[in-house]
């Protein structure tokens, strides 16, 4: 029980990864508000759980919502220990197909401005309550890696690997930590737009094991990341990815 008294707000958790994030945090002690877009899927969510768990909806592109749902772990549990900024999308399409009025705005409100309110209210509320915390944001190995149909959402992914080394630095004597995650290809609902592409079973022989990463084996490095066991990682992102991004794809199918 890793995060006994602890207080987590975590974004996207109606989603593949995020489902698991918020059993995973309650498994290890913690008390969550759970937050995604829709009431509907909250509370089927909140059906699982007891008082450990309470939802909010928030649409993190509004640093209103995002002020609100941080507020709602203050008077609900008292206080705010650690926020994951998880909520992502993302829709491949090729670069020369982009309408410069859709297609990098969107996804950029959701992965980039969305995690950054979720820095700024997690960090204004934390060093209100001069306890320190950890922000842990979800980045991709796509941050560092270049890659087809995914320009905005590869952009989104490195805008998130620096405000984590920045929001590191500004936060530090605060004692806020701030790391990011980075999966390579986790099998969830954002990945199955590969299977309407037709490159699903591609994409899969592309991964070492042959297998796609598990949504659980994300929350397990992200509940790690969270825990005082992390302590001295700080400012990073950490790549949870079958090693994806070490290693040229393999000529022979599997
Ligand atoms: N699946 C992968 O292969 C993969 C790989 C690398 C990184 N990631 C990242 O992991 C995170 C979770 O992705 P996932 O695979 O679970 O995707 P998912 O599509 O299953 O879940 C994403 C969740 O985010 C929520 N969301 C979207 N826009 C939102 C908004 N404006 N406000 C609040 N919530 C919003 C959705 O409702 C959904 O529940 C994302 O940041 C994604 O970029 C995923």
């Amino acid at each position: 029980m890793r995060l006994q008294g602890k207080v987590a707000v975590a974004t996207g958790v109606c989603g593949g990864i995020g489902q698991y994030i918020v059993r995973k945090l309650v498994e290890e002690g913690a008390r969550v508000v759970a937050v995604d877009l829709s009431r509907e899927q909250l509370d089927a969510l909140q059906a699982d759980y007891g008082d450990e768990v309470t939802t909010i909806t928030a649409d993190v592109t509004k640093y209103s919502d995002v002020e609100a749902m941080i507020a709602h772990a203050v008077d609900r549990f008292g206080q705010v220990n650690i926020v994951i900024n998880n909520a992502g999308i993302a829709f491949p399409k090729p670069l020369l197909e982009h309408d410069p009025d859709k297609d990098f705005d969107a996804i950029t409100a959701v992965n980039q401005k969305g995690v950054y309110h979720g820095i700024l209210a997690a960090g204004k509320a934390m060093q209100k309550q001069g306890t320190g915390g950890v922000i842990i944001n979800t980045s991709s190995v796509y941050g560092t890696m270049a890659s087809e149909l995914s320009f905005t959402y590869n952009v989104s992914k490195a805008a998130v690997d620096m405000m984590t080394k920045c929001a590191a630095l500004e936060y530090g004597p605060q004692k806020i930590r701030v790391c990011a995650v980075a999966p390579g290809r986790v099998d969830t609902p954002m990945l199955h737009q590969y299977k309407d592409l037709g490159l699903w079973e591609h994409i899969r022989h592309e991964q070492m094991r042959d297998a796609f990463t598990k949504p659980e084996e994300i929350a397990d490095v992200i509940a790690f990341l969270a825990s005082d066991a992390a302590n001295c990682i700080n400012g990073t992102t950490v790549y949870a990815s079958d090693g994806f991004e070490n290693f040229k794809y393999p000529l022979k199918p599997n």
